[in-house]
């Protein structure tokens, strides 16, 4: 059981600078973005405090909770659409407004088409798209009260092992239609109209929703890899990482890995990050080396934490590790001998892996390769924890010291967030760890309202839904 929860104005503020939005110079976004998080979640999304005050966000059908926020993609989508609206001159949004909504009309109707929901053996299904061969765990639509549709649509609960496609392809469309619906209703309801409103400024609203409908139903899958924003301050991670590393480290190195695999990928369809993984190697260097780049530091940024604020392992999590490592301080000590240069000579990473037999291991990487890619030097599996040990992860601080790296590194890491990974690998689940930086903003610092302070036990207890 959870208790619902609410932002304070500086985790509002967090959120905001985490999409892009800077709440002291874009007082309308922010207000926009203010009124995106009072919308009330989508069954059967909960969203709760852990036992440190921070804000997650716990899937009562399945158990599993989340730092992401279940509407991440929609506020995305949102701003992108202001942004977009705001990039016409004036004399030229009515028009572009209206043609925007025609063409979403038959765009929308065309992309559900091409959606097939898949049952696995494991009885949980997935979805796939039948152009771009994209996979997905999370249907695509389940966006608002999606789920909910489901079930009140076909009669069936998530339980069901095989859909057919008919139901699938009706229910898709009574969630589409269903958020289409939201959408309109929003603007009817001026929810994210700063009033008084004008007709111009509810069209120009809603061309700027409707652009934001067309990305959440996957119109605009040709889009690059963005270099995602810490979600922490650069020097946040003092004195375990230093400023000047954390800004080389992402502003240039991951950077880079960025900007050559959208090199790569130039003109096609860029499926999430994760999903280039697989077939990496295979692929060829572009995908090898600067997808799983662009992968590993994304991963890399989320799973740590401002200094002490990171949580501890979830119970079940200590528990796996006591079970497989002896202690967690057997762990750290195993870790950090995997990463030493004599067994990982050169550049590369270490690991905490599950792998398909559901166990804990530890194993180190070459390069940018990553568990998750076939044929990788390793032991295979889904990772929950990584440590960059290239020398450009610490060189500047550390100089050859790479062990007193790895030992300072533990203060930082991000344990919330590497236990939510474990419940989603046990899953079947690897981290997407690709536009969610916005989440992890909401795991950062703040303040413990006294109200709260009656709660931590209740919520300590219902942290992970165990
Ligand atoms: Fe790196």
């Amino acid at each position: 059981m959870s208790l619902s929860v609410s932002l304070d104005d500086a985790q509002k503020a967090d959120y905001a600078r985490a999409l892009g939005v800077e709440p002291e110079r874009e007082v309308l976004l922010f207000d926009v973005v203010q009124r995106m998080l009072a919308f009330p979640l989508p069954e059967p999304w909960r969203q709760c405090l852990d036992d440190q005050w921070r804000v997650y966000f716990y899937n009562e059908r399945t158990k599993i909770p989340s730092w992401s926020h279940p509407l991440l993609r929609a506020h995305h989508a949102i701003i992108k659409a202001y942004r977009w609206v705001d990039s016409f001159p004036e004399s030229q949004r009515s028009d572009a407004a209206e043609k925007q909504l025609q063409a979403l009309a038959v765009q929308a109707e065309a992309e559900l088409q091409n959606w097939r929901e898949v049952g696995a053996p494991n009885g949980r299904s997935y979805y796939f798209h039948i152009e771009t061969r994209q996979t997905t765990w999370d249907n695509p639509y389940d966006i608002v009260r999606a789920e909910l549709d489901l079930e009140a649509a076909t009669g069936m609960d998530g339980d069901e092992d095989h859909v057919e496609r008919e139901e699938v392809l009706v229910v898709v469309a009574v969630v589409v239609i269903d958020r289409a619906a939201l959408v309109w209703q929003c603007v009817d309801l001026a929810f994210l109209t700063p009033a008084p409103e004008s007709a111009a400024t509810r069209r120009h609203l809603a061309a700027g929703l409707a652009s934001g409908l067309a990305g959440l139903v996957g119109l605009d899958s040709a889009q690059a890899y963005e270099l995602p924003d810490l979600p922490y301050a650069y020097d946040a991670l003092e004195p375990s990482i230093d400023k000047a590393t954390m800004e080389f480290h992402h502003d240039k190195h991951h950077l880079t890995y960025v900007t050559n695999i959208n090199k790569a990928l130039e003109g096609k369809t860029q499926p999430p990050l994760v999903e280039l993984q697989k077939t990496a190697i295979k692929d060829g260097a572009a995908f090898r080396n600067s997808g799983g780049g662009a992968y590993n530091h994304n991963f890399f940024w989320l799973e740590m934490a401002p200094t002490g604020k990171g949580g501890a392992p979830s119970d079940k999590l200590a528990k796996a590790i006591d079970e497989s490592f002896g202690s967690l301080d057997d762990f750290k000590a195993q870790f950090e001998a995997a990463g030493a240069p004599g067994a990982r000579f050169g550049s590369g990473w270490v690991w905490l892996v599950v792998t398909d037999d559901k166990k804990l291991a530890i194993t180190s990487t070459p390069n940018q390769d990553n568990p998750l890619m076939d044929g990788v030097d390793g032991t295979a599996g889904i990772p929950i924890l990584g440590c960059d040990v290239w020398e450009h992860a610490y060189y500047l601080k550390y100089q050859y010291r790479r062990p007193d790296y790895i030992k300072a590194w533990w203060d930082v890491v991000n344990w919330n967030q590497v236990s939510a990974w474990y419940e989603d690998a046990l899953g079947g689940t690897a981290p997407s760890a690709d536009s969610a930086t916005a989440t992890a903003a909401l795991a950062g610092q703040r303040k413990a309202p006294a109200s709260f302070n009656l709660k931590l036990g209740f919520e300590a207890s219902a942290k992970y839904g165990s």
